[in-house]
């Protein structure tokens, strides 16, 4: 692994916290052994991934036969760190979490019969999370200032590799894969329907009264004080502050300058302009 910063390493595009994991285990993972019954939830870093791991969690809780581990963390890991457990005597369905690019996924994904729900957030508000969640996990680089953090942002030199070529990548193979693109500013506006929607992805019909309870269980509110949801779990000289921050849309205004925000529309425009996406910005 290329040692990035203090606290990162990349290995093929991807950024990991040093210690997380090795390159021969990213290797490995080509070979996993995927199930039909496997839900991948993937994600660039701060786009709602524990929020869409609530709502997984949640609707396969109501749907049945869904094993309990002791919080959303060990229920749904992040493949890519070697955690050591043994996913293979998982019974199903096994839920997994990933920051990872396609070409370092499971080989046995493109059969399609295994399901991955990617999310995306408008690259303002992950950028403003990411700053401050960074200045809180001691495993990440405190940045300085929100100058230096976006410097690093854009160079691909954080956590998760580049937003830019996560969002390319994602994009440009999606139909080799089976997968449900979601935003994290629809669910935002509409939980409702993105809990609806994820429910008809893995094709598990609930009550009106059950997807309610989905709902409710994942609003953010709720979600703050579910000690299995909210990764206040995570031991406290990890993280100083809160996963669950403020939860909201356009909070980019809060800390980006005009100037620095044209340079992501700038950017946008010019890296991702063919693939014609749409942000929903506040
Ligand atoms: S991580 O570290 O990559 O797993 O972080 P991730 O979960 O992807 O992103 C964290 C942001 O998601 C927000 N979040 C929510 N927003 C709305 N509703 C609910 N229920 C919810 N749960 C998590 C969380 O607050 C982080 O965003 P910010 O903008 O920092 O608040």
């Amino acid at each position: 692994m290329e040692q990035v910063t203090e606290r990162l390493c990349r290995y093929k595009n991807s950024t990991f916290p040093v210690g997380y994991t090795t390159p021969e285990y990213i290797d490995s993972l080509q070979g996993f052994e995927v199930r039909d019954s496997d839900v991948f939830l993937v994600t660039y870093p701060k786009s709602g991934t524990i929020w869409v791991q609530q709502v997984v969690i949640s609707i396969c809780e109501l749907a049945g036969g869904l094993n309990q581990f002791p919080n959303n963390f060990v229920q749904m890991p992040w493949l890519e760190y070697n955690e050591e457990w043994d996913y293979a005597s998982r019974p199903s369905p096994r839920l997994f979490s990933s920051h990872l690019f396609p070409a370092l996924m499971p080989l046995g994904l493109k059969e399609k019969k295994a399901k991955i729900i990617y999310v995306t957030r408008n690259p303002k508000d992950n950028i403003t999370s990411f700053y401050h969640f960074s200045r809180e996990f001691t495993d990440l680089d405190a940045p300085e200032t929100f100058e230096t953090f976006l410097e690093q942002y854009l160079k691909g030199n954080v956590l998760g590799g580049s937003w830019f070529d996560h969002i390319r990548e994602w994009h440009q193979n999606k139909d080799q894969y089976s997968v449900l693109m979601l935003s994290y500013e629809d669910m935002v506006l509409n939980l409702r329907e993105g809990v609806k929607k994820i429910c008809g992805f893995l094709g598990k019909s609930l009550s009106d009264a059950d997807v309610d309870k989905v709902v409710e269980k994942s609003t953010f509110k709720n979600m703050k004080k579910d000690t299995k949801a909210n990764y206040e779990f995570l031991p406290k000289e990890k993280v100083r502050g809160n996963f669950m921050r403020k939860g909201q849309i356009g909070d980019w205004k809060n800390v980006f300058s005009p100037e620095q925000s044209r340079r992501i529309d700038r950017l946008i425009e010019e890296k991702l302009g063919h693939l014609g996406l749409n942000f929903v910005w506040e």
